[in-house]
């Protein structure tokens, strides 16, 4: 009852200050950054609850809820907390690169881009691997990425309005508040050879 009448009072306070109220937010898809803080309960819907399949097609009823197909999968904290590339690696999802040929497998190209981040955050590696296992090359060249290393301009500000890595990551695959996956190699304060960031690394 308290509760109820406290959810109303935090309604009213942000239809007044002229702000969505937090309840519908998660459900909008054009803040979808708001899902990383969806509680528990509204993780993963089955498919006549989640905004995307109609629910009155009775298909809809015979599609697999996502909370039991996730069951055995190796778990992540963050987006649909399914660690996906783990999933592949161990064997538990085979995607299939071609629907129609299911002995066709992904030619994965082995290739990291490192792109050095300006300020104390590590520097970021984009793993052609683990993309290009389910990814065709032509989902991000040309159109998202141009097909040569340092061409593109990339910032956390333009990933979050959902361009370039933001395309996807915030999305269809792991949020950006997994920062550490991105920004995953340390700075090598030595290459600079500059004596205050000597200094600065060994304090
Ligand atoms: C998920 C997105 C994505 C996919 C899929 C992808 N790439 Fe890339 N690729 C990138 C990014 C990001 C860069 C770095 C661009 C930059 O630094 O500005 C890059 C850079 C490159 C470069 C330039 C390397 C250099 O040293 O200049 C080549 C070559 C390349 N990719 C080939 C491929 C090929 C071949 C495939 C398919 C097998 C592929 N890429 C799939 C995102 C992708
Ligand atoms: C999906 C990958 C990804 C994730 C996740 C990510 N970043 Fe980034 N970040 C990047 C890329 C790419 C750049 C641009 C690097 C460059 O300048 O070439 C960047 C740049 C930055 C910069 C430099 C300034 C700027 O805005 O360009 C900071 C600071 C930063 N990130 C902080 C963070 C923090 C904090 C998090 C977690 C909350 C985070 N990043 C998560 C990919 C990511
Ligand atoms: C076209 C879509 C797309 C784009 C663009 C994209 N990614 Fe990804 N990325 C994925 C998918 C899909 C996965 C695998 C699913 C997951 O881990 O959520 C992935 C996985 C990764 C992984 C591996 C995580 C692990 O568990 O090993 C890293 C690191 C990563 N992305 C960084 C980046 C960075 C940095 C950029 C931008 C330079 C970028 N990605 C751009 C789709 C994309």
């Amino acid at each position: 009852m308290a509760k109820t009448m406290l959810m109303a009072y935090a309604a009213l306070i942000f239809a007044l200050a002229g702000m969505p109220a937090v309840a519908q937010d998660a459900a909008d898809p054009a803040n979808a950054f708001n899902r990383l803080l969806d509680p528990a309960a509204q993780r993963n819907p089955p498919p006549a609850e989640d905004g995307i399949h109609d629910p009155a097609n009775a298909g809809t009823r015979m599609l697999q809820a996502p909370l039991e197909a996730f069951g055995p999968l190796p778990k992540r904290n963050s987006g649909n907390r399914v660690d996906w590339v783990g999933a592949q690696a161990s064997g538990k999802i085979r995607p299939r690169w071609n629907a129609a040929d299911p002995k066709e497998s992904a030619a994965a190209l082995d290739l990291n881009i490192v792109r050095e981040v300006k300020g104390s955050m590590p520097d970021v590696v984009f793993p052609h691997k683990q993309h290009t296992e389910l990814l065709d090359c032509g989902v991000c060249h040309p159109a998202i990425f141009e097909m040569q290393k340092g061409a593109n301009q990339m910032s956390m500000a333009a990933i979050l309005l959902g361009q370039g890595c933001g395309a996807c990551h915030g999305r269809v695959a792991f949020p950006v508040v997994e920062c550490r996956l991105c920004h995953s190699r340390a700075k090598k304060a030595a290459a600079t050879g500059a004596a205050a960031v000597g200094r600065q690394a060994r304090r």
